[in-house]
């Protein structure tokens, strides 16, 4: 069979199994896996001693979000440049939906921008704010035709108008089983923090790790119960998106193993960074939410990345420039909640399987395969026949010291500079074409595309 590229001579990773094998591809999908393919003019690729990896799912991204009194600093083509460069070949972005919007409305506006800056594939979950009587629950099943079947809530960020009470989040679970789509969360006490804060603030303590002790373990972990007892009840199925703490962790788990259809998010920086970071004198430019917890939860984090019960892992990229971290100098709620992350993302869970802490299969099965599974994305997260040619050469012996002058987002700080990780992607193909080699960029903004997700059944 003629094919446009065979990329040969590497071991390919699935969830299951890693073999030596060569890929052939054709019209942006893989046509072939096996020993020797014959070439017949197609481009080849020699990965000898690589690994051949499908591309990564990001299932978190928030690009150029308004947010924090300013927009995060990576709009559709730099983050997706980023993505494609850490060996991500999807990310799934929130689009907002705001009082008296709809959801295809919202979305509709990201995408047309998306598809022409793109660079890698991309996806949406459309984050509900506002019920607006009733009619964005008959949206639904109109936006799961439309190829959105995932849906956010957030527990905080009352002021923001972005906060669902515990009714509107129960009707959101309802709805969103009904149709085939499914509930993310974010999951923290919105009064807890407001009383925290204020707290702090009177008493004149103002410093990033305040950030921290205004939501610690327990403020998120009291959400994470209520959410999967809501969602438990409704036996509705439940994404919790960023899981920090051990105790809400500890919940999530137990109610899975009881049959409950919750999946458990987390994201590098809790697997790397605790608590402490918030003393440091550039503490803010770590103030996410939910914040960097302690050691126990981290260990704890890592104990369910290695036994199987954390799902995913991706990255909640929503980096601000320095300036904007600035504000908060004096005060840790002028600081804009978010930071980098979408390159970093496979190379760091892939350094962490070059290092021995978990398997490369394990690796691809928390950054590719269960995104693609959980969130419907047919088409994608794994390698074989049939699928798109999203693919990943990763050299396990290339280490890589990250530094915001190496990456190729827009944003001018990383929290992850300075880190070493052991194995780095040289190349990523999306659907068969190029779009990262060996340290540079080389697609076109533009060419990634819209990926349609299927009704999701659990
Ligand atoms: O601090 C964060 N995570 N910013 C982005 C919005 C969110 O909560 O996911
Ligand atoms: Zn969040
Ligand atoms: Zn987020």
């Amino acid at each position: 069979m003629f094919m446009d590229l065979i990329i040969k001579n590497g071991t390919v990773v699935t969830s299951k199994e890693m073999f030596k094998a060569d890929i052939g591809v054709k019209d942006g999908k893989i046509v072939a896996i096996g020993s020797d393919l014959k070439d017949d003019g197609a481009k080849t690729v020699d990965a000898s001693g690589k690994l051949i990896l499908p591309g990564a799912i990001d299932a978190h991204t928030h690009l150029a979000m308004p947010f924090g009194g300013t927009v995060s600093a990576d709009g559709y083509e730099s983050g997706t440049r980023a993505a494609a460069c850490g060996g991500v070949t999807t990310v799934f972005d929130y689009p907002m939906q705001r009082k008296g919007h709809g959801i295809i409305e919202t979305v509709d506006a990201k995408r047309k921008v998306a598809e022409k800056e793109a660079c890698c594939d991309f996806a949406f979950h459309c984050c509900i704010t506002d019920l607006n009587d009733g009619a964005i629950l008959d949206e639904f099943k109109d936006a799961v035709d439309y190829g959105v079947s995932s849906f956010k809530c957030f527990f905080v960020y009352k002021k923001e108008g972005m906060m669902v009470d515990d009714a509107t989040f129960v009707k959101i679970l309802l709805k969103a089983k009904e149709v085939g789509a499914i509930t993310n969360l974010h999951a923290e006490n919105p009064d807890m923090i407001d009383l925290r804060v204020a707290q702090y603030l009177k008493e004149g303590k103002t410093d990033a790790w305040y950030h921290y002790m205004s939501r610690p373990e327990f403020v998120a972990a009291e959400a994470d119960k209520r959410a999967v007892h809501w969602a438990q009840n409704a036996d509705a199925p439940l994404y919790i998106v960023h899981m920090s703490d051990k105790e809400g962790l500890e919940a999530a788990v137990k109610a899975k193993m009881e049959g409950a259809k919750i999946f458990i998010e987390t994201c590098p920086q809790y697997l790397e960074f605790t608590c402490d970071v918030y003393k440091r004198p550039d503490g803010r430019n770590f103030v996410c939410s939910p914040p960097m917890k302690g050691q126990e939860s981290l260990d704890a984090l890592w104990q369910a990345i290695k036994n199987g019960t954390i799902d995913t892992v991706a990255t909640d990229h929503c980096p601000f420039q320095q300036s904007e971290k600035d504000w908060g100098l004096n005060d840790f709620t002028k600081i804009p909640n978010g930071c980098a992350g979408v390159e970093n993302l496979y190379p760091y869970m892939l350094g962490a399987a070059t290092d021995g802490k978990i398997s490369y299969s394990r690796a691809v099965e928390l950054c590719a395969e269960n995104p693609a599974k959980i969130f419907g994305c047919t088409s994608k997260g794994s390698l074989a026949i049939g699928k798109d040619a999203d693919i990943v050469v990763y050299d396990p012996k290339k280490d890589f010291t990250i530094s915001v002058k190496n990456m190729h987002s827009d944003y001018d700080h990383t929290i992850w500079e300075g880190t070493t990780v052991h194995g780095y992607p040289v190349q990523t193909y999306v659907r068969g074409s190029l779009v990262y080699d060996n340290g540079e960029y080389v697609g076109k903004p533009g060419e990634g595309k819209f990926v349609k997700c299927a009704p999701v059944k659990f």
